[in-house]
């Protein structure tokens, strides 16, 4: 099992100390985060680190499974509990006994099971389907979800008590979006793992022109996105059968989202530095500030100019600006009125 966590973000940073503090204690923990950002990974690693490393580590895909069939998965049954259940089987609580259960997909588990589960966490034991005999465990139970369990709970969708046990340790790897400085770490080590991976092949890696896309991508998939691009790219070769279309931006950054901000930095920093060519010679800090806050101030100026309609004088009151400065602005920052509208104003 590969459990290297790469990244230099301090998402990524923070979830490594995490890891190693957590990993002894057996405290129930909870990993969230989008498709792909690397839940799965995180909950190797703590069982790597932990004590219980060696013991089972058994794995149950709640998403996966009708209701019933997870139950008698979770608890197993006696011979004969049901028909078709010809002999007894175990259940994964019982086969995780001293090591670790990984519940994937928590979020998809419905009321009623999630009831039995709290069961078993609170008193730690519990009864196999068709069996009056109590079953201890000793597991430690890490779960991980891609829902909001927060708001499923404010819904009614998750019970409060099984969230609190579970969350005792809470885990939340960012996505890729939120920490571009991960991306060329990642890019790297994919792309000698796959260059391994592919030896017989000629495989292409990135050029600095693909690289520049590849950083400033919003990856909706995460990790698992990354990865499957780079295979294309290595072995179809830059931007042959629409790897080009699939990477532009869905939608431009929303003005005033902060987080929009991080990748429009990073991908300034890549007209300096890109992969092996490198040319720190003329990067300035004020240079940067100001290019990035410029695309800032164009983004919002023209965002409130197009919802007032180009109503300049509106637009000043609710950017609180004066009107020459507004009137400087559009034509400094060339921001150009949609069809219709008359520029000649200012
Ligand atoms: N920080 C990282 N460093 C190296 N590899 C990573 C990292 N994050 C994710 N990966 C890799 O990306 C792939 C997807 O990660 P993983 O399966 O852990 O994601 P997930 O959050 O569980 O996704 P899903 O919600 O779809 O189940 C895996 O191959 C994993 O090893
Ligand atoms: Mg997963």
């Amino acid at each position: 099992m590969r459990t290297e966590i790469i990244g230099v973000s301090q998402n990524i940073e923070r979830i490594k100390e995490l890891i190693n503090q957590v990993a002894d204690t057996g405290l129930n923990t909870l990993v969230s985060g989008e498709t792909g950002v690397g839940k799965e990974l995180v909950v190797q690693n703590l069982y790597a680190r932990s004590n219980r490393q060696g013991r089972p580590f058994v794995k149950v895909n709640c998403a996966a499974l009708p209701d019933g069939l997870l139950e008698s998965e979770l608890f197993g049954y006696e011979q004969g509990a049901f028909t078709g259940a010809q002999r007894r089987r175990r259940g994964k609580f019982e086969l995780a006994h001293s090591g670790v259960l990984f519940l994937d997909e928590i979020g998809d588990m419905s009321l009623p099971l999630q009831s039995k589960v709290l069961h078993v966490l609170q008193g730690g034991h519990f009864s196999p389907l068709g069996s009056e005999k109590d079953v201890r465990t000793d597991t430690w139970v890490v779960a991980a979800t891609n829902h909001d369990l927060e708001t499923e709970m404010k819904n009614g969708k998750f019970r409060g008590d099984l969230y609190y046990r579970l969350s005792t340790i809470k885990i939340h790897v960012a996505p890729l979006r939120e920490r571009p400085e991960d991306i060329p770490y990642l890019i790297d080590f994919y792309v000698k793992e796959y260059s391994q991976l592919f030896k017989d092949k000629k495989v292409k890696k990135p050029d600095n022109e693909v690289m520049k896309k590849l950083l400033s991508y919003h990856w909706p998939g995460n990790v698992r996105e990354l990865q499957n691009v780079l295979k294309r790219i290595m072995i179809l070769g830059e931007f042959e059968e629409g790897i080009d279309e699939m990477l532009q931006p869905a939608d431009a950054p929303r003005p005033g989202d902060p987080l929009a901000i991080a990748p429009m930095v990073h991908s300034e920093l890549m007209d300096y530095d890109i992969g092996n060519n490198i040319d720190l010679k003329t990067l300035s800090l004020k240079k940067i500030r100001k290019k990035v806050l410029d695309r800032v101030e164009k983004e919002v100026i023209a965002y409130v100019l197009n919802k007032t309609g180009w109503n300049r004088s509106k637009a000043t009151k609710i950017l609180n600006i004066s009107y020459k400065t507004l009137l400087y602005k559009i034509k400094d920052l060339g921001i150009e009125p949609p069809e219709g509208v008359l520029s000649d104003e200012y």
